[in-house]
């Protein structure tokens, strides 16, 4: 049984090796292809995989076409919008995450971001601080719970806006507010932490409308995906109130433009990097070698997202 981990992001070595060892264990074999530049290296290595094993890499319908073995896709992470569902389920493969696992380290760096820039990206000058400000955190799952919570210790006013979490009493436990209505939600946060995940639903809904709503000196914070974004409505945005900013960690299809068009109210890290601790790589690698074993051995489906 062939396993292929393809990460164009390699994950820590120590990761790798843990996922070689419950591989290996198992009596499978572990195929490897870390930092490809080419799709075609991709649809090379698949050819012979029972089970792949990804980050934010794209698991497109032409990859799944050219993996005639492939019964389980593991995304590594939380987001699975790489993974073309739809294909997968045709032919029957089981795609899972492997949700919580990489949560804090980008919760962090929600936060990290967050003191960043409202410190001047770390230039001369005077700052503002978290403290007392309101956290408004907009989907409270793994990773917007933990932001909370950090938030929180902090000495943020933290208010959370998720219509799909049942549990009422989680809310009041960890101490912060719930909101029914995403408008007010912006209209609330000095600081605004998107954990949206990328769907057809939330595709291009945070722009224009939501930033001007925003108090006074408000920061959107982006550790979500660029494609909830509608880059026009957010450089509309920057360009009438030039007291919002924006930070992200996934940089938009525009951002040059947003670069020099709005200087330091606007940043985006370098590579996506929320998830890049060793911490997150070895329990999301390991999370997700596990899974493929549990699934191939005894048809376990837990995490599974395409039922
Ligand atoms: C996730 O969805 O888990 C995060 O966005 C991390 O993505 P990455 O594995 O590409 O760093």
């Amino acid at each position: 049984m062939n396993v292929l981990v393809a990460t164009e992001k390699p994950f820590a070595k120590k990761a790798v090796e843990g996922i070689r060892s419950i591989v290996e264990q198992a009596g499978y074999t572990l195929k490897l292809l870390e930092k490809y530049t080419d799709k075609a290296q991709l649809l090379d290595a698949v050819a012979d995989a029972e089970a792949l094993i990804v980050r934010s890499d794209k698991v497109t319908a032409e990859v799944i076409a050219a993996a005639p073995r492939l019964r389980i896709v593991v995304r590594a992470g939380a987001g699975y919008d790489n993974v073309d569902l739809a294909a997968a389920t045709a032919r029957g493969i089981v795609v899972m995450n492997t949700p919580g696992q990489n949560s804090n380290a980008v919760a962090e760096l929600a936060l990290a971001l967050m003191i960043f820039m409202s410190r001047n990206r770390f230039t001369p000058g005077t700052g503002s601080e978290l403290q007392g400000k309101t956290l408004g955190i907009h989907a409270y799952g793994n990773v917007g719970r933990l932001v909370g919570l950090k938030g929180k210790a902090l000495g943020m006013k933290v208010v959370a806006f998720d219509p799909f979490i049942t549990d009422e009493a989680l809310f009041a436990a960890d101490g912060v507010e719930r909101l029914s209505s995403v408008e007010e939600l912006y209209e609330r946060a000095d600081f605004l932490s998107l954990h949206i995940p990328a769907t057809a639903e939330t595709k291009g809904s945070i722009g224009y409308e939501r930033l001007m709503s925003m108090p006074k000196g408000a920061t959107l914070v982006n550790t979500a995906r660029k494609e909830v974004i509608d880059e026009e409505g957010l450089a509309r945005a920057l360009s009438e109130r030039e007291d919002l900013k924006y930070v992200t960690d996934i940089a938009a299809a525009t951002q040059a433009e947003l670069d020099e068009k709005f200087g330091k109210r606007v940043f985006a890290t370098p590579k996506k990097m929320g998830a890049e601790t060793a911490e997150a790589n070895l329990n999301a690698g390991l999370a997700a070698a596990r899974q493929v074993v549990g699934f191939l051995k005894e048809g376990v489906t837990k995490f599974q997202v395409n039922k």
